[in-house]
């Protein structure tokens, strides 16, 4: 088993919101907790029709936005990795959160599944506060760890049967709901594998399971498809956008591969600092540039690279290392013993 695997831990501990319910800062032992609003939650993690989310749900927050943060702070002692951050993801869009290493992404999402309290701002998913309703919001999430959350010594169905139990799936649908979760991202044929025989594309998939397996209607992703080859990355996206076509759920993704987010996000976020930096479709953001460069009129636009060196400037080439050295650090095969 790699440093990286969680072997042994409970799934808690290896990403689930819902696992970590008592503890506001890493590293608390888990609990789960199982109040009155504990309901079964959505019922299957394909299960298609608008609402997907479940009628409850649907009829208490129609038109709110999915995830809210205002003035988001959060620092490691003396370093501020989120700096009054201000982000809105709209329902049912794939937003993406771009940004150079340690610009602040996988704080903030932290904060917004509420693994990290939130000491200065306010978070809302869903129109609820991640603060004082901190259940509520776990209900609603499904999230990928940046690490890996997947256990190499049990099979793909024993993880997802684990992450299961954790986010409350009703004893009686737990089998059904495993084995949907496992097709949709077709592991099937490979379920009954140990996880360590999966290839780094398969984990992923896994780990794309164990975070459906609750139906969410916030699917929270951070840099899904890192150190995957390009036909694993491709087939990662593929069963993300099925199941959200099927369920409507949004989609909140950081990754550093520029294309994937011009392809797959509605919106994206440039992120630095600890701030939003900039916001727009890809289109919108590239165009942009383009005009402030005056390249616009001559056809030739920017890429969404260009637009993120032009925002993260020199920064992210003497801090950060660029996108290629990102996509090499870390290989989701080798993490996995
Ligand atoms: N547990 C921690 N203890 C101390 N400092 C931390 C911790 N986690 C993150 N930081 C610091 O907070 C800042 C933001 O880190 P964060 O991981 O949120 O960035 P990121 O945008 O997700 O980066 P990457 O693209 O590399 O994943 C960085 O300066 C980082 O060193
Ligand atoms: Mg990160």
């Amino acid at each position: 088993m790699t440093q990286n695997t969680t072997g042994g831990q409970d799934p808690a501990r290896r990403g689930s919101p819902a696992g970590e319910a008592t503890g506001t800062a890493e590293g608390q032992a888990p609990a789960i907790d199982r109040g009155t609003d504990a309901a079964d939650g959505p019922a299957v993690p394909t299960r298609p029709g608008p609402d997907a989310a479940g009628p409850r749900a649907a009829a208490a927050d129609a038109g709110t936005d999915a995830v809210t943060c205002a003035g988001l702070a959060y620092a490691f002692g003396e370093t501020t990795a989120v700096d009054g951050l201000e982000l809105s993801v709209r329902d049912g869009e794939v937003f993406g959160l771009l940004g150079p290493n340690g610009a602040g992404k996988t704080t903030a999402i932290r904060c917004i599944t509420t693994l990290l309290p939130v000491p200065a701002g306010m978070v809302r998913v869903f129109g609820h506060d991640a603060t004082r309703e901190r259940m509520a919001v776990r209900r609603l999430l499904g999230y990928v760890p940046q690490q890996l959350s997947a256990d190499s010594g049990l099979t793909g169905r024993e993880n997802v049967a684990l992450f299961a139990r954790v986010f409350d799936v009703s004893r009686r649908e737990r089998a059904a709901r495993v084995g949907q979760a496992l097709a949709a991202v077709d592991l099937t044929d490979a379920a009954d594998r140990l996880a360590k025989t999966y290839s780094g594309g398969m984990v992923r998939r896994l780990e794309l399971a164990q975070a459906l397996v609750s139906a969410p209607r916030l699917l929270i992703l951070d840099e899904p498809t890192i150190g995957l080859d390009p036909i694993a990355r491709t087939s990662v996206w593929e069963h993300i956008n099925a199941v959200r076509a099927a369920t409507g759920m949004t989609v909140l993704v950081t990754t550093h591969y520029m294309d994937e987010a011009d392809q797959y996000c509605d919106r994206v976020a440039l992120m630095h600092r600890g701030r939003v930096r900039a916001l727009g479709t890809p289109d919108e953001l590239r165009t942009g540039l383009g005009e402030r460069r005056g390249t616009a009129k001559n056809g030739e636009l920017p890429t969404l690279e260009d637009v993120f060196r032009d925002i993260a400037g020199s920064g992210l080439d003497d801090q950060s290392g660029d996108f290629s050295d990102v996509r090499s650090t870390r290989r989701t095969a080798s993490r996995v013993g």
